[in-house]
């Protein structure tokens, strides 16, 4: 049925006439979703408009009941119909529009997703383990947090030994006590008391991890730093054993063509002790700004166990020698990969971070 000739059917009845239009009207100024539900409540709701004009002819003759039900229906069937169409229209309208605002550009530039790496420490770290694995070291760990015993008695450092001073070294202060032997370890040689004391030899091992020690940040010291451990303890080790070592570690670490050299030190856990170079990689040994024109770069310090410290752990020096080595992985990182300055490794700028 169309729009006039359902008005001309609703002409018998102006109520419903007056009804239409205002319905007509409602739905005209009904802008989105919401006005048009409005608009439904008002006419065909429980209480609209509509429904109570069917309710009210109830109680008509019979005849007449027919007529106005059937007038009814036609008047309500006819702004359902209506409703519907204008909800479709505003659907479509804001279909169409979210698609406009929402549209992909697919001209724009992809985004670049940056992949994290392993931080430069962690992978010299593993490149040292890796070299003294490959030989048969196991990889130990010990605390951060150690006695005065571990990391300075048993390795037979004297009380008056300037490392124990305050200004080297950070004791803990436990509250209510008066200790002055808890510390933070100033090196990774305490793991080698530990070790010993929990296994008997003979023994291959490394120990990497944080040292710590009173220093005032400068390109070259900062109060934590990484440190690895080494230590051989066996039959009939002699010091040509410790040079086969670190010569082969050297070249591994710093490329094949590397010589070194030992300088005569002092190391109160071991004797001889001695610094160990390795012949400069930047110049191949003719002397250049990295190694400060001398051909030589110092990476670490080792020497032969001293029987003392045998003694402290209960090992029998008359059967067993051993060897120790410690250095500096930060030092290494920044001789091998020409860092200028020991405290980038900590400053978590993205633009040194990125190039590793
Ligand atoms: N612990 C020493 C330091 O921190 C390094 C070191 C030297 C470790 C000689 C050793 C060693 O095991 O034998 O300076």
């Amino acid at each position: 049925m169309t729009a006039d000739e359902t008005i001309k059917e609703l002409q018998q009845d102006p109520r419903l006439v007056e009804i239409y239009q205002e319905a007509q009207q409602a739905l005209d100024e009904a802008k989105d979703l919401k006005a048009l539900q409005d608009v439904q409540v008002a006419f065909l709701g429980r209480k609209g408009k509509v429904s109570v004009l069917l309710q009210g002819i109830k109680d008509l003759p019979q005849e007449e009941r027919k007529l106005r039900g059937r007038l009814g229906n036609l008047l309500k069937g006819h702004i359902e119909s209506a409703i519907e169409a204008k909800s479709k229209r505003i659907e479509d309208r804001e279909l169409e529009r979210t698609l406009r605002q929402e549209r992909t550009d697919i001209t724009l530039p992809g985004r670049f997703i940056r992949f994290g790496s392993q931080h430069l420490i962690s992978r010299v770290i593993e490149d040292i383990e890796d070299v003294f694995i490959g030989m048969g070291y196991r990889v130990v760990e010990g605390p951060e947090v150690e006695l005065d015993y571990y990391n300075f008695e048993a390795l037979n450092t004297p009380d008056w030994h300037p490392s124990k001073s305050l200004s080297d070294t950070f004791y803990i202060n436990v509250p209510g006590e008066d200790y002055d032997d808890v510390l933070l370890r100033t090196h990774t040689s305490p793991v080698q008391i530990r070790v010993m004391e929990n296994t008997p030899p003979p023994l291959y091992v490394i120990a990497p991890g944080k040292a710590f020690r009173h220093d005032v940040p400068d390109a070259t010291h900062t109060p934590m730093f990484y440190q690895v451990e080494g230590l051989a303890v066996d039959d009939n080790l002699t010091l040509g054993d410790l040079k086969g070592t670190l010569e082969y570690f050297a070249r591994s670490i710093f490329g094949s063509d590397r010589d070194v050299r030992f300088r005569p030190h002092f190391f109160p856990f071991t004797e001889p002790s001695a610094e160990v170079d390795v012949s400069c990689h930047m110049c191949k040994g003719k002397g250049c700004r990295v190694c400060k024109g001398t051909g030589w770069l110092e990476i670490l310090g080792s020497g032969m166990v001293d029987p003392n410290v045998f003694e402290y752990v209960g090992y029998d020096a008359e059967k067993v020698s051993g060897f120790a080595f410690g250095m500096g992985v930060e030092r290494i990182a920044m001789l091998k990969y020409g860092i200028p300055d020991i405290r980038f490794f900590f400053d978590n700028d993205l633009r040194l971070l990125k190039q590793f």
